[in-house]
């Protein structure tokens, strides 16, 4: 079968390596792919925003099967398109995928259906918004409703940063996005990843992880779409994640069932693993980046037949096998990421990286200039290792990171730091 998957992050690379490695993918074309995919297939110029175009490059190239990766070409319906056109697409409708494009969507799915999440009001007017925040008190969680590329949470700890986030969002700071705004109350406890393959009606476990979303060591500095990740989570155990399917995941599915909008493709779930239980901070619709990429190297099985079974429904007939490894990515970014990344700075020691036992670099914002790889993008590269504990992943991943000659990046130094200093005091 020929596969198109649409993409050009480290996740696209993460899952064009895991698709190419399965027997029952003949060719696999990426679209537009980065030099890290080319490696594993063919990298096409699609307009992926023009979805007839999209269906007949599929018609063309005999494209049985087409893998979403990001979020955008979610929310603006391609699956609901291609389907349409008769081709079999994995990831979910327009409908299902405001999950992750409306914030109030979710929290409302939430209240009807008892999914333990942080209590919330929603508002479209700013004067009402500022009323709440003077009865309510801080610390409260201020969210702009729509797709805001990460930037659209603040975290407040006083009644004046939250009357600022609110300020900035209604005067159009993060545009459309802030045109309604959710206000939360503040959970306390461990975050944690999960991942979740869903049909419509059953849902897999996958894995989970943790990231690391600030940019800079100890958790500082501005917030980033991820900075490093490791999987599993220790938080996770296998009672916890049993909760988190009875809970959450199963509810949802239900829930979406039920109003007519089965959900199906890959549910990652947000989660605030508190005093009381897991609790849902947030639902994307896709694999994370870069939880994708520690996600991936652990996955023993052939991804292709269940992305297939989702896709079909029939998802009750799949066994996943998981390695018991940790893995653990490092994100090397262009330095002024978050900001405005340089661009262009040649990277050097990428296949010597790329050759070190049980690591892997994934490529994400790189472009190939004549022989040489360039940094093109915010985030460059990921570089992953497998271990058998988090520390030894680690050790393994910053080991590789310094065959990297970069002087144009920068990365984190302590990815995994909380399940290293758990491990270490056993
Ligand atoms: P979100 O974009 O909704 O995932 O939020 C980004 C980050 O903000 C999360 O990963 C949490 O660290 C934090 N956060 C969001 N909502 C809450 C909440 N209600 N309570 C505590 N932390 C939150
Ligand atoms: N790493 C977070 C995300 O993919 O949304």
């Amino acid at each position: 079968m020929n596969i198109l998957l649409i993409g050009s992050g480290g996740r696209e690379h993460a899952l064009a390596w895991a698709i190419s490695a399965s027997p029952l993918c003949d060719k696999l074309f990426i679209a537009p792919g980065n030099p890290g995919t080319a490696q594993c297939g063919e990298n096409v110029v699609l307009d992926i925003a023009d979805h007839r175009a999209v269906a007949d490059f599929c018609r063309l190239m005999s494209v049985g099967l087409v893998v979403v990766g990001p979020e955008g070409p979610l929310v603006d319906g391609i699956t609901d398109d291609l389907e349409a056109a008769g081709i079999k697409t994995f990831g979910p409708s327009r409908a299902a995928a405001q999950l992750e494009g409306s914030k109030a969507f979710t929290k409302e799915l939430c209240a009807e259906f008892g999914i333990p999440t942080a209590g919330f009001a929603r508002f479209t007017d700013e004067v009402a918004a500022r009323a709440y925040v003077a009865k309510t008190g801080a610390p409260l969680v201020i969210k702009a409703d729509g797709l805001a590329a990460g930037k659209g949470v603040v975290m407040a700890e006083t009644i004046e940063q939250a009357n600022e986030a609110l300020a900035m969002m209604f005067s159009g700071g993060l545009g459309a996005a802030g045109a309604e705004v959710v206000i939360e109350e503040w959970m306390i406890g461990e975050e944690a990843s999960f991942f979740a393959l869903c049909d419509g009606t059953h849902a897999l476990p996958l894995a989970s992880a943790q990231d690391h979303k600030r940019a800079f060591d100890g958790d500082t500095g501005p917030n980033t779409g991820g900075m490093g990740a490791y999987s599993p989570a220790p938080v996770m155990t296998k009672a916890m994640e049993e909760r988190v399917m009875t809970e959450i995941v199963g509810p949802t599915l239900a829930g979406m069932a039920q109003r007519g909008t089965p959900f199906k493709g890959v549910l990652f779930a947000g989660l605030m693993i508190t005093a009381e239980g897991p609790k849902l901070i947030e639902y994307n619709v896709r694999f994370g980046d870069p939880e994708c990429e520690v996600l991936m190297p652990r996955l023993k099985s052939d991804i292709v037949p269940a992305l297939l079974a989702a896709r079909d429904g029939v998802l009750n007939a799949v066994d996943l096998r998981w390695s018991a490894d940790a893995a653990l990515t490092v994100v090397m970014a262009a330095k002024g990421y978050p900001g405005t990344p340089e661009k262009g700075s040649v990277i050097r020691g990428i296949d010597k990286a790329a050759t070190e036992k049980d690591v892997l670099v994934f490529h994400a914002g790189t472009r190939a200039k004549g022989e040489e790889i360039v940094a093109d993008g915010g985030r460059v590269l990921n570089v992953v290792a497998l271990g058998r504990s988090v520390s030894e992943a680690q050790a393994k991943a910053y080991a590789a990171v310094d065959l990297i000659d970069w002087p144009g990046g920068f990365c984190r130094r302590d990815i995994g730091w909380q399940a290293v200093k758990r491990e270490r005091e056993g």
